[in-house]
């Protein structure tokens, strides 16, 4: 059975929580798309030209240990602005989203640009405010030095650019289910994407 989950959003919206939970509820692979491009962002900060270090990019770049730092993030969103980096990721993710069994994707364009035809769309969203307050967290829990009030602006920047840019920007697809995760706790708003994905499901048919 192949089955795509579409899940876009802003920065610290709660897409991978909400990601990870649903993949492991329904046994489907999970592709965290924003690793591509912290992968790409993180070469071109050693030194690389951005479309080369996409045309190339490995299984060992993805596990770097520097990609959640701020830095990174920035230099993700800074590439991910250019066509050719994008259209060097693209048949990447296509391949991971059509595999048999089903597959999670999250990042900004999977229901628009990568997967216009997935099973299920979700855009989860929340207040710059809280996400901030959640980014600042996990930050300073992985031993990041770093404040709200820097954090807040990094993240406000990046959501910018991300929105803005000319190629795949960040936006929700017309037929996406929108979660508000403001004032929603982790297990009610992963009860809410399990719930929207069990329902499409049974809308498959059985062979
Ligand atoms: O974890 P967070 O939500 O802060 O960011 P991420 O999902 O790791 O993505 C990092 C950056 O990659 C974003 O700010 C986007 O510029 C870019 N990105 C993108 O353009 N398209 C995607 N499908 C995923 C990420």
């Amino acid at each position: 059975m192949r089955f795509t989950v579409a899940i876009d959003g802003p920065a610290a919206a709660g897409k991978g929580t909400i990601s990870r939970a649903v993949a492991a509820h329904f046994g489907f692979a999970h592709l965290d798309t924003g690793l591509l491009y912290r992968a790409v962002g993180a070469r071109m900060l050693d030194g690389l030209d951005p479309v080369e270090a996409a045309r190339t990019l490995s299984a060992g770049d993805l596990g770097r240990s520097d990609l959640r730092r701020p830095d990174v993030a920035q230099a993700a969103s800074r590439v991910a602005a250019i066509p050719e980096v994008r259209a060097a990721l693209v048949a990447f993710q296509r391949g991971f989203a059509g595999r048999e069994g089903g597959a999670v994707l999250d990042g900004r364009d999977i229901g628009t640009v990568i997967c216009p035809d997935a099973a299920v769309k979700l855009f989860v969203t929340a207040s710059d405010l809280v996400r901030a307050g959640r980014r600042h967290r996990e930050l300073v829990e992985t031993g990041v030095e770093t404040g709200f009030d820097e954090v807040l602006a990094e993240m406000r920047e990046r959501d910018a650019r991300d929105s803005a840019r000319a190629e795949a920007p960040l936006r929700p697809a017309g037929d996406a289910v929108v979660i508000d995760t403001t004032e929603l706790s982790i297990e009610a708003a992963v009860a809410a994407a399990i719930a929207r994905v069990e329902a499409q499901l049974a809308t498959v048919p059985r062979g």
